[in-house]
């Protein structure tokens, strides 16, 4: 069995990527908004690396179905629809519609992971399904890459707790550590250390700090609740969709 973390993407080589199946976390806030967004029935999110790309993509696609989000600096972007905020991926605002989508880090952090088998989303609040399409994969690979955001190329200690939380779920209390890289000891450590509390890990890293001083506690807030959008954020050719969660 090998589990890998790796605390940013940039650290992170194509052929380390290929064939594997990858866990991508970015917990504040990229990945809890997709999930938010597939949860409230968004036919899709497609993550583009620039403001620009996503306003080229827009415009050839040209439909009234697709709507702009994302944030720089934590904030929307002019002009577009919708920020990188888990609360704004309301259902009557998302429904049906494809959103593209560029973020800071976790945009990134899924573009980089182009060359695996399978990249599904992950946060706190679709821990529960990715766990189980975790355990899944490792009883048929007996491999799995779980790559965090991270924040401007390091480690982040929000997608690294989320990480130590997968992990374990996966493992369970019994479950052997051999083959698990020194990351992803490293996130395990981070669990016996704040516990089952998402909370406090979240508002001690600087994405949560920074997001708190912005008046963005709801967001953070939202981020640390378990298993509220049990989705499973699968990326493929380009797009995030909802896949079928593991029986
Ligand atoms: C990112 O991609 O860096 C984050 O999602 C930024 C944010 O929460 O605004």
């Amino acid at each position: 069995m090998r589990i890998d973390v790796v605390f940013a993407p940039a650290g992170l080589a194509p052929a380390a990527v290929q064939g594997r199946t990858a866990f991508v976390i970015d917990i504040l806030r990229a990945t809890t908004s997709m999930c938010a967004a597939l949860h409230h029935g968004a036919k899709a999110l497609i993550p583009v690396a620039s403001t620009e790309e996503a306003l080229r993509l827009a415009q050839t696609i040209g439909s009234t179905d697709v709507l702009l989000a994302g944030e720089k600096q934590c904030l929307r972007i002019p002009g577009f629809h919708l920020g990188n905020s888990p609360l704004e991926m309301t259902e009557p605002t998302v429904r049906g519609k494809t959103l593209i989508v560029t973020t800071t880090n976790g945009t990134k952090a899924l573009l980089a992971c182009q060359g695996a088998a399978a990249v599904f989303g992950t946060c706190a609040a679709n821990l529960g399904v990715a766990a189980e399409k975790a355990r899944e994969t490792l009883e048929r690979d007996a491999d799995l890459l779980i790559v965090c955001a991270g924040r401007d190329g390091a480690f982040s200690l929000d997608d690294a707790y989320c990480a130590g939380r997968l992990i374990a779920a996966v493992l369970g209390s019994h479950g052997s550590r051999r083959g698990l890289n020194d990351a992803a000891i490293a996130s395990l450590d981070l669990v016996r250390r704040y516990g089952e509390n998402w909370e406090r890990p979240l508002r001690r890293s600087r994405a949560g700090r920074e997001l708190i001083k912005l008046g963005l506690l709801d967001d953070v807030l939202d981020a640390a609740r378990l298993d509220v959008y049990p989705v499973l954020a699968h990326f493929h050719e380009r797009r995030v969709t909802l896949a079928a969660v593991p029986v």
